[in-house]
C-alpha cells in the first residue's frame, strides 16, 4: 500500500501519543510499478504492534561501524552521569524511494549528518532521527550514511522502569538493550528483524576496558586514553549490541569445541562472583549436542560491579550483573541460538527466547545429575489450576508482561510437553531445523507451529492452542 502516508509534520504536531496509534500504520512508500520511483517516507516504525516506533521503514542497514568516546562520571558525589560522542557510520540499504527515511535516536543529541557523502537535513522528534537525504534513495540502491551525535549519558530505563541501554555507572557504563535500548547509544533501526554486522572503536579514559561483541582486533593508548577495537561479523539484532565499559580484566581462552573465548571480569569483584564461569567449555559442549554448532565467531561473559538487577544475552558477550551463577550461565549461552541466532520476528514472541533459555537449563540441571527436565515440569505442573500464574497468555504477554515469570516457566513448559508429544527425535529435529532454516534472521510463534508440525507430521493446532493462547492451565493436550 503505497498511498497511505503520514507525514512527519503530522508526527510532530499529533504527539508521541497519536505517533504511537498510528505508527504501524504509517506504510512504507513503495513504488506502484518498479522502475517509476514514487518517493515517499520511510515509516517511522518497524511495525511492531508492542513498540510501535522501535525500528524502521524503507531501510535495511547491513552494517554499524560505531566510532565511540566516552568519559564516566567524575569522582562521586558527582552524579552518575557520562560524556559520550560518537560518529555512526552505517551501511544501508533503501528499501523503498525515500525521500525522507528515519533512525532511531533517544537522549542525544545528533549534530550532523551526511548520506553517500553529501550533507543531509535532519531533525530529531521525540526519539526519531529524521533524515532528508539529497539526492533522494531509490529502492534497492544502498548508501553510507554517518551520524555524528553525542550528549550525556544516565541510567535509562525501559517502559517496566528496568535500567537499560547505555547505563552509566561509576567506572564506565553497562550496555545491555533489551528490547529497545540501543536508541540510547546510537542512532539504530532499533527492532530486531534489521539484523547487522557490527564494528566498533571505542575510546576511553586509560585504564578502563572497553568490552564489546565479537573479537577484539586491537587496543593502542594515545594521551592517556585508550581505543578498544572490536569486530563482530555475525548478523545481529540491535538489542544485543553492547560496548561496556569498566574496570575489567579480560581472561582469554579456547573453549573444548574451539570457540575463542573473551571473559571481561570486573577487577572489582571477588572471584567467587565469577568462578562458575569455569563451566562455559562443557556448557559450549552440551548445547552443541543439543542444538548444533555454537553459531558465532566467539564468546565470553561480561561481569560488571554495578547491576542492572538481570542478565543478558548480549551476543557472543553475555552480560551479568555482579555475579554470574551456574543457571544463568547456561540460561545466556543457551540464548546465543535461541534468541540471538533466532530472533523473535515481534516482541510478542519472546517465549521462544526465554521459553528455550529456561528449559536449556532444565536440560542443564539434568545433565549435571540434579533434577530431570521430567521432574522440574512435573513440579511446575504442581501449581493449582486456580493460580493466577496459568492466567496468561505466553504468546501475547504485552509489552509489560514481556519478562513476567509465565514467558519463561511456562513457556519452558510448553516446550517440554511438546517433546513429551512428538518425541525426542522430532523435538530435536525441530531445534535444529528451526536454527538452521531461520538462524541469522527472525521467526514468530507461527513459524515455529508450523515447523514443528512440518518436523513431527502432527497436527499441534489443540497443544499449542492450550499451551500458548489460552489464559489458563492446559489440562489436555
Ligand atoms: N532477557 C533477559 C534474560 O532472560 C532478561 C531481561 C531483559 C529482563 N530485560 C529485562 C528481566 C528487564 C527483567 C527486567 O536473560
Ligand atoms: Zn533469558
Amino acid at each position: 500500500m503505497s498511498s497511505r502516508r503520514t507525514t512527519f509534520v503530522t508526527l510532530a504536531a499529533a504527539g508521541l501519543a497519536a505517533a504511537v496509534i498510528s505508527g504501524p500504520s504509517l506504510a512504507v512508500a513503495a513504488p506502484d510499478q518498479p522502475g517509476t520511483p514514487r518517493y515517499g517516507e520511510g515509516a517511522a516504525g518497524a511495525g511492531d504492534p508492542y513498540f510501535p516506533l522501535a525500528g524502521n521503514g524503507g531501510t535495511d542497514v547491513l552494517h554499524y561501524d560505531l566510532d565511540l568516546e566516552y568519559t564516566p562520571p567524575a569522582a562521586a558525589p558527582a552524579p552518575l552521569e557520562g560524556h559520550l560522542a560518537g560518529v555512526a557510520t552505517i551501511d544501508l540499504l533503501a528499501t523503498a524511494d525515500l525521500d525522507r527515511f528515519n533512525l532511531d535516536l533517544r537522549g542525544l543529541t545528533a549534530t550532523a549528518v551526511t548520506v553517500a557523502g553529501k550533507p543531509a537535513h535532519f531533525e530529531q522528534v521525540e526519539n526519531e532521527l529524521v533524515i532528508t537525504p539529497r539526492p533522494k534513495l531509490k529502492a534497492g540502491t544502498s548508501a553510507q550514511v554517518v551520524v555524528s551525535y553525542g550528549g550525556t549519558t544516565t541510567r535509562p530505563t525501559d517502559i517496566e522502569g528496568a535500567l537499560y541501554g547505555w547505563v552509566t555507572t561509576r567506572d564506565g557504563a553497562m550496555v545491555v538493550s533489551e528490547p529497545d535500548g540501543s536508541a540510547t547509544w546510537f542512532p539504530v533501526n532499533d527492532h530486531p528483524t534489521d539484523k547487522s554486522t557490527y564494528s566498533f572503536e571505542i575510546t576511553v579514559p586509560e585504564g578502563l576496558v572497553a568490552v564489546a561483541n565479537g573479537l577484539l582486533t586491537g587496543s593502542t593508548t594515545e594521551a592517556g586514553r585508550t581505543t578498544w577495537t572490536w569486530d563482530a561479523p555475525d548478523p545481529m539484532a540491535a538489542y544485543l549490541a553492547t560496548a561496556t565499559v569498566g574496570n575489567f580484566v579480560l581472561d582469554q581462552y579456547t573453549a573444548a569445541n574451539g570457540t575463542p573465548i573473551i571473559d571481561a571480569l570486573d577487577a572489582d569483584r571477588p572471584a567467587t562472583a565469577y568462578a562458575d564461569l569455569a563451566l562455559t567449555s562443557d556448557m559450549l559442549v552440551f548445547f552443541e549436542s543439543l542444538y548444533g554448532p555454537y553459531p558465532f565467531n566467539s564468546y565470553g561473559a561480561i561481569v560488571d560491579d554495578d547491576s542492572v538487577g538481570y542478565a543478558l544475552e548480549t551476543q557472543t558477550r553475555s552480560f551479568f550483573s555482579r555475579n554470574a551463577r551456574e543457571g544463568t550461565i547456561a540460561h545466556e549461552l543457551a540464548h546465543q541460538w535461541m534468541g540471538d541466532q533466532v530472533s523473535p520476528e515481534r516482541w510478542a514472541d519472546i517465549w521462544l527466547n526465554e521459553g528455550w533459555a529456561t528449559y536449556s537449563e532444565w536440560m542443564w540441571d539434568e545433565h549435571r545429575g540434579r533434577d530431570t527436565a521430567a521432574q522440574t515440569f512435573d513440579e511446575f505442573m504442581a501449581t493449582p489450576a486456580e493460580d493466577e500464574e496459568w492466567d496468561f497468555v505466553v504468546a501475547d504477554p504485552t509489552p509489560l508482561g514481556l519478562f513476567a515469570g509465565p514467558v519463561y516457566d511456562r513457556g519452558a513448559a510448553t516446550l517440554h510437553a511438546l517433546r513429551v508429544k512428538i518425541g525426542d527425535d522430532a523435538f530435536f529435529a525441530l531445534a535444529r531445523t528451526w536454527l538452521e532454516r531461520f538462524g541469522g534472521g527472525t521467526a514468530g510463534t507461527r513459524d515455529f507451529i508450523g515447523l514443528a508440525e512440518e518436523v513431527s507430521g502432527q497436527d499441534l493446532d489443540a497443544f499449542f492452542e492450550a499451551w500458548v493462547y489460552t489464559p489458563s492451565k492446559p489440562a489436555s493436550w
